[in-house]
């Protein structure tokens, strides 16, 4: 697999950003997340009249890859639309911790524009995790 670099996933994230669907927190995120296979599923956040159903760029992004038949993911790059580099929501983590690389999962961290990025891990985010292993 041709690995694409950070700054590739960073950039997919940013132009995924613009399909985000944010009319009432006015806050864009933009989500790549990279397949075992080497894909890469962008995605983006999603709001709803009725708040608490907004779904996150991340989460977004996990459903249509799992929808496209991706369960393995190597890397995620998130982009939100602020000066700083936006890390992912509690809920999200979670949903992320779900899939066979867990906590070793790549989690790219970007803001609007600019070259600062926070590269860390799932399990740097989510220490002590609970994931599907517990129920096996
Ligand atoms: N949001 C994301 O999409 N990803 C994050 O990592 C943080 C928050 C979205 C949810 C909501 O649509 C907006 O940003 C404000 O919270």
């Amino acid at each position: 697999m041709n690995r694409p670099a950070a700054a590739e996933l960073v950039a997919a994230a940013r132009a995924a950003r613009e399909r985000a669907y944010a009319p009432y927190s006015g806050f864009r995120v933009g989500a790549a997340l990279l397949t075992a296979q080497g894909d890469v599923v962008t995605a983006a956040n999603v709001e709803n009249a009725s708040y608490g159903l907004a779904i996150c760029a991340e989460r977004s992004a996990v459903v249509a890859a799992v929808a496209a038949g991706s369960r393995r993911f190597l890397s995620i790059a998130v982009a939100g639309n602020g000066p700083d580099p936006v890390t992912p929501c509690g809920a999200c983590r979670q949903v992320l911790r779900e899939f066979p690389e867990g906590v070793d999962l790549e989690v790219l961290c970007a803001g609007e524009t600019g070259d600062e990025l926070v590269t860390t891990t799932l399990g740097a985010l989510l220490p002590d995790s609970f994931g599907p292993e517990a129920l096996r």
